[in-house]
């Protein structure tokens, strides 16, 4: 297997999903302020630090995609972040893009920038320790978008940059999210990601990108947050497998985003994906529905690390019960956690 494979297989290894903790500062920042912590650089180096160092981390996570902040940072023992989370079992990754920007000649649409320097940037990334990265494309369902060239403008985004990522030796994990805000229905979302994901899958098929040393990274297709609607998660599982079908079988696996989902739904949906036939592994590559009950638990106090530990603990085991068919959402919806 070739090395990039290698890494792209571990990233997808049975039982382990990868933990996303590479928000933006600005992103990081309201989030922190959100929890009623200030949201200083000290507490956002605190937060990451308690995260990845959460006792028996690597029995459920694979990989940990950090900011470009993150990735310059030491823990407090003086190691490195990259270098602790080799250490400590897991691989480390970094968000490569720079956010989304309003996409010239659409109403309201976006790109996500990152591409000027993009080959001495992942260079310099892989040179400190990164051995995958992540690239962000989102797309809102609303009237009139995603529009198509929104579509064609972020898919060709996402394959230079997989094309880039694997040129410096970093596997790209490639995320097209269709967000869930909105009022659309399941049937909308599940059109809409079919069509972005073809999209994707032929721009980065162009630019000759190895399947195998790749990681999709998509939203899974769910009604809109303000639909009347509701799906079970097994209609989520179908829907949502359906849109994947035109996918290479090369493809080395698909790690679900959480989208902003209650950290139980998102669980719950995924254990319903395992029950679908496939070719690929599925995982979670999950943000909030990873981290949001730590950081409730933790406040940003210092004698509130192992609280907060403990939480992110909790939500990884319940995910990892998920992808071995073992998830039981009565023991897990408990009201703080729903
Ligand atoms: P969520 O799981 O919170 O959607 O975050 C995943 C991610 O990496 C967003 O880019």
């Amino acid at each position: 297997m070739n090395p990039l494979a290698a890494t792209a297989a571990a990233l997808v290894a049975p039982g382990k999903g990868i933990l996303a903790a590479d928000e933006s500062i600005p992103t990081m920042s309201a989030r922190l302020a959100k929890a009623g912590v200030p949201p200083t650089g000290h507490n956002r180096h605190a937060y990451r630090e308690m995260l990845v160092t959460t006792p028996g981390l690597s029995q459920g996570i694979s990989g940990v995609i950090l900011c470009a902040e993150t990735l310059g940072q030491r823990v407090s023992d003086g190691r490195p972040f990259p270098v602790a989370i080799r250490e400590l079992g897991m691989l480390p990754g970094i968000k490569a893009d720079t956010g989304t920007r309003p996409l010239a000649g659409t109403t309201g649409e976006t790109v996500t920038e990152g591409l000027d320097g993009l080959a001495p940037r992942l260079r310099r990334y892989a040179g400190a320790g990164a051995m995958f990265a992540k690239w962000r494309a989102v797309f809102r369902i609303g009237p009139g978008s995603p529009s198509a060239i929104a579509i064609r403008a972020n898919a060709q985004a996402l394959a230079r940059y997989a094309s880039a990522c694997q040129k410096a030796g970093l596997v790209p994990i490639v995320e097209p999210e269709v967000l869930m805000e909105g009022d659309h229905s399941l049937s909308q979302c599940e059109v809409v990601t079919s069509l972005v994901l073809l999209q994707v899958t032929s721009e980065l098929q162009d630019y000759g990108v190895d399947f195998g040393g790749i990681v999709l990274k998509p939203n899974m297709v769910l009604p809109g947050s303000a639909s009347a609607g509701h799906a079970t998660a097994g209609q989520v599982a179908v829907a949502t497998a359906a849109v994947l079908g035109a996918l290479p079988a090369a493809l080395a696996g698909v790690a679900f985003l959480s989208g902003g989902q209650r950290p139980a739904r998102a669980t719950e949906n995924l254990a319903a994906l395992q029950q679908m036939p496939r070719i690929w592994p599925f995982t979670f590559s999950f943000g909030r529905a990873l981290v949001d009950p730590a950081l409730a638990a933790w406040r940003g106090e210092d004698g509130r690390v192992a609280a907060g530990q403990l939480a992110l603990a909790r939500r990884v085991a319940m995910n990892v019960a998920a992808l071995e068919g073992r998830y039981n959402p009565e023991q897990d919806f408990a009201p703080e956690l729903a």
